[in-house]
Formats: C-alpha cells, sequence, structure tokens
C-alpha cells in the first residue's frame, strides 16, 4: 500500500515536471515568426513515415544508421512494459499483463532481445565517441556540455536495460523457487544469460534485487524523461514534428521577399496592383532568435548534434569557421538564455544580446556558399542554411554590412544592371568585329 502510494506521488511529479519543461520549450519555439506549414499533409505524412518512422536517411552512414535503428527500436517498442509497470506500481500487483499467456512470453522474450540491441547500440555509439574519437565528434562546438549530455545519455540507456534484464533474471529465479507473488510468466531468453551470476544468492537478497532493480528501471525512466528538455536528446520526440514540417521547396529555391517583390513590380509598371505597404516599417531578415520563423527554433531544439551537416560542409571542410552543425547548436542556446530571461522578468527584457553577433559571428555567416550540402546530409531534414540566410539578409539589408567583394557587385547591379563593371552602352561590343 505504502509503496503504492509513494510509486503514484513519483510518477505524478515527474508526469507533471515533465509538462512544465516541455510547455516552456513549447512556448519558446512560438517565439518564433509564423510560417504555413500545413499544405501538402499527404506528402508530409509520406516523408515522416520514411524519414522519421523508416529512418531513411540515418542508413546512409550504415554503421550509425543500423545501431541507431537498434535503439530506436528497442527503446520505443520496450517502453510498451512501462505500461504493465505503471499499472503494478499503482495497484501493487505482480505482472499484471501475465494472463495474455504465451502473447505475454512472447512480448517479454522481445523486449529482452531488443534490450540486448540497445545495450549493443549504445556501447558502439559510446566506442565511436570516446574510443576511436570520430573526427565529427571532436569539434570544440563540442567541449563542455554537449559532449557530457551525449555521454549521459549512453549510458543512462544502457544502465536503464541493465537493470530491465537483471530485474527478469532474478523475477524468473524467484519464480523457478515458487517464492510469494512471483507467478509463472514470461520468457526469458537473454536474461537466463545472467543466471550463473545471481543463482546462488538467497531468496531475500533475489527479493531486494528484483524490486531494487524495478524501482530503479521506473525511476529511471522518469527521470530521463525529464532530462530530455535539457538535451539534445529532446529529438526523440521532436524528430517527427520537425520532419513533417519540413521545407518541401527544391533545395536551392529561396524565398522572394513579397515588400521587395512589390517594389520591383511597381518600378516595372506604375499601375500594378499590389497591397499597401505595412503600417509598422518591415524588418529585414534576423537578427536574434525572435526574428526566425517557429520552424527554425523548432529544428534547434531537434538537431541532435550529429555532425553529419559539418562533415559534408565544403567550407568547414576547407577549414573555414563555418559549421552548420553550431548555427542551430547557437540558436537553441540563444533560445534558451531568452526563455530565462522570459521566465525570471515575465517577458523578454532587451539583454543587449542578440544570435547574431553574440553567438554566430559574421565570418561564420559569408563562409557559406550556399551549396545546401547540410540539409541535404541531415538525417532529420533540418535547415541551418536558412538560419544563415535569414541572417545575411538583416547584414545586408538592415546594416548594409556584407563583404567588400559583395559590396562591389551590388553597386554594379545598382549602377549598371549587371554585377560587372561594365556600363550598359558596352555591353554588347564582345559582338562587334574588331
Ligand atoms: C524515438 C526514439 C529514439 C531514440 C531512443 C533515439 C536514441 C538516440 C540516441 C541514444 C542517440 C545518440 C547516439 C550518440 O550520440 O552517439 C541518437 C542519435 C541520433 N538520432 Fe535518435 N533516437 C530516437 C529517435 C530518432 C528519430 C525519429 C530520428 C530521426 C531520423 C533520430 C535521429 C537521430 C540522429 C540523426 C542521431 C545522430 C546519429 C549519429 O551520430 O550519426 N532519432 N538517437
Ligand atoms: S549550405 Fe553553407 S553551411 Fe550548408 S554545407 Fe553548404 S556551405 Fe556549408
Ligand atoms: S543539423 Fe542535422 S545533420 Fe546537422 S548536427 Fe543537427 S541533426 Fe545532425
Amino acid at each position: 500500500m505504502i509503496s503504492s502510494i509513494i510509486f503514484t506521488i513519483i510518477l505524478l511529479c515527474g508526469g507533471y515536471l515533465f509538462y512544465k519543461n516541455a510547455s516552456k520549450i513549447r512556448r519558446n519555439v512560438l517565439l518564433g515568426k509564423e510560417i504555413d506549414r500545413s499544405d501538402n499533409s499527404s506528402e508530409r505524412w509520406k516523408l515522416m513515415t520514411l524519414v522519421a518512422i523508416g529512418q531513411s536517411k540515418m542508413v546512409v552512414r550504415p554503421i550509425a544508421g543500423i545501431m541507431h535503428i537498434l535503439l530506436y527500436a528497442g527503446f520505443v517498442i520496450i517502453n510498451i512494459e512501462v505500461i504493465e509497470i505503471v499499472i503494478d506500481g499503482i495497484f501493487g500487483t505482480h505482472r499484471v499483463l501475465s494472463f495474455m499467456g504465451g502473447f505475454y512470453n512472447f512480448l517479454i522474450a522481445s523486449f529482452e532481445w531488443l534490450a540486448l540491441g540497445v545495450i549493443v547500440g549504445c556501447v558502439v555509439f559510446f566506442v565511436r565517441r570516446n574510443v576511436i574519437k570520430l573526427q565529427r565528434f571532436m569539434s570544440k562546438e563540442l567541449d563542455g556540455w554537449p559532449r557530457s549530455d551525449a555521454n549521459y545519455i549512453l549510458i543512462t540507456e544502457v544502465l536503464l536495460m541493465s537493470a530491465f534484464l537483471i530485474m527478469n533474471c532474478t523475477d524468473h529465479l524467484l519464480q523457478t523457487k515458487g517464492y510469494d507473488h512471483y507467478i509463472n510468466a514470461g520468457s526469458f531468453p537473454v536474461s537466463s544469460l545472467l543466471n550463473p551470476i545471481f543463482n546462488n544468492m538467497s531468496t531475500e537478497s533475489l527479493v531486494m534485487l528484483e524490486r531494487g532493480c524495478w524501482w530503479f528501471h521506473i525511476i529511471g525512466i522518469i527521470a530521463f524523461l525529464n532530462y530530455l528538455p535539457y538535451s539534445k536528446h529532446f529529438h526523440i520526440l521532436l524528430a517527427f514534428p520537425a520532419v513533417y514540417f519540413s521545407n518541401l521547396k527544391p533545395k536551392g529555391a529561396f524565398n522572394n521577399l513579397t515588400s521587395v517583390t512589390n517594389e520591383v513590380k511597381l518600378m516595372l509598371d506604375p499601375n500594378a496592383t499590389v497591397p499597401p505597404p505595412p503600417e509598422t516599417p518591415l524588418k529585414f531578415g534576423a537578427k536574434d532568435v525572435m526574428d526566425l520563423t517557429w520552424k527554425q527554433l523548432m529544428d534547434a531544439y531537434t538537431c541532435t548534434e550529429c555532425g553529419r551537416c559539418t562533415s559534408s560542409c565544403p567550407a568547414n571542410q576547407t577549414g573555414k569557421l563555418l559549421s552548420p552543425r553550431k548555427i542551430l547548436m547557437d540558436t537553441r542556446d540563444r533560445l534558451t538564455e531568452v526563455g530565462k530571461n522570459i521566465d525570471a522578468n515575465g517577458s523578454f527584457v532587451d539583454d543587449g544580446k542578440s544570435l547574431l553577433g553574440n553567438y554566430i559571428t559574421e565570418e561564420e555567416l559569408w563562409a557559406c556558399n550556399t551549396c545546401n550540402a547540410c540539409t541535404e546530409a541531415c538525417p532529420v531534414n533540418l535547415d541551418p542554411l536558412s538560419v544563415i540566410m535569414d541572417l545575411r539578409q538583416f547584414l545586408v539589408m538592415e546594416k548594409s554590412s556584407a563583404p567588400n567583394a559583395l559590396n562591389a557587385m551590388f553597386t554594379n547591379i545598382e549602377n549598371n544592371g549587371a554585377p560587372w563593371q561594365f556600363s550598359p552602352a558596352d555591353r554588347l561590343n564582345w559582338a562587334s568585329e574588331d
């Protein structure tokens, strides 16, 4: 009875805390500007099924892809077990779903194989990061918290799955002893390999271990849930909507600014019908996170920090300062800072900082050649390039701040109607005979 009450309190507090922190992330994302991604729902569902559920872009790098599928499938399916744990916890029952008989045995056996898969996947990921030290995990933008975060997640998942297997093993041993309420239920193809370790333990120790692992497993899951909003691991929830709301336009198609298009239309034809300019003057591009769209902000929280974008980026490969992964990480860090500012003051109070300048430098932005290799490589269809372009647009259109080579080109376009330094009158000189 007491343990049921304690369990229910932990569950409710954990659920409430997660709801509160996830709501803050939602609020932060909605600080972004509106963008309509409600079109073409059938294509969006297809894309989400393929890329997020089907992991199609993950397997482009086969080792990471296959290991991730082990983690992903294992984690999602094993969590069905949590349903039983919650019912048992609240009502003080034990293996309440065992009435399903043979199907229950099949489920428990599958969970055990999947748990083994998760452990293997996590160990491989851990080794790639910490022993082989793959180059894409060594960049300096991962120094400090991001690197620790990745390791904490992998270690926690191994611990959670190990607790699950030890719980099953000790439960099985108690079942064979016919002890108390440990009814014969489940099939344990993986955890029974641990039998030699626990076989000689006294019944009391087995019960303590089984209960200990049961509590560790469920409290670990609740703690893990509450860790998600502070971690790149939030992608396990956001990857699905982030892919659904992907940019469906062909890569390389940039958005024309309606206000500029209208001005050009009027220049070409003063009688053209265009909507009147808005009362409040438009701001071009983005200086801070609030100037980006909600989808760009969602991308920032979804980024898994895998670095596939950066390792495909020609600017990065040729030693330039730019890393598209850092662009999204900076966006998330600044957004988190803005969120904390709102929490402290009720609404955002100018802190004299901005994404452009304090987090991302002009040198990084101008190193991008807009090739789209980053968006192509991203397994979650995120779009760091769009953030780069919006920050650049601010620099050019609001600050008139562009590299000299570009300024020369802008002047030529303005004066000569072409990027080159020749008068329009000389344009056909190339065709003259002499
Ligand atoms: C829902 C269950 C999911 C779980 C439990 C999960 C788990 C993980 C874990 C533990 C890692 C860390 C690997 C590392 O940092 O070394 C990871 C990385 C990653 N996840 Fe997920 N994930 C899930 C869903 C998804 C989905 C739906 C996508 C969308 C495609 C996705 C994309 C990624 C990517 C791109 C990485 C980086 C992989 C790399 O380093 O190459 N994940 N995931
Ligand atoms: S679009 Fe820019 S950031 Fe992306 S890969 Fe190309 S150069 Fe790098
Ligand atoms: S933007 Fe995509 S490819 Fe780049 S680090 Fe984030 S998840 Fe990986």
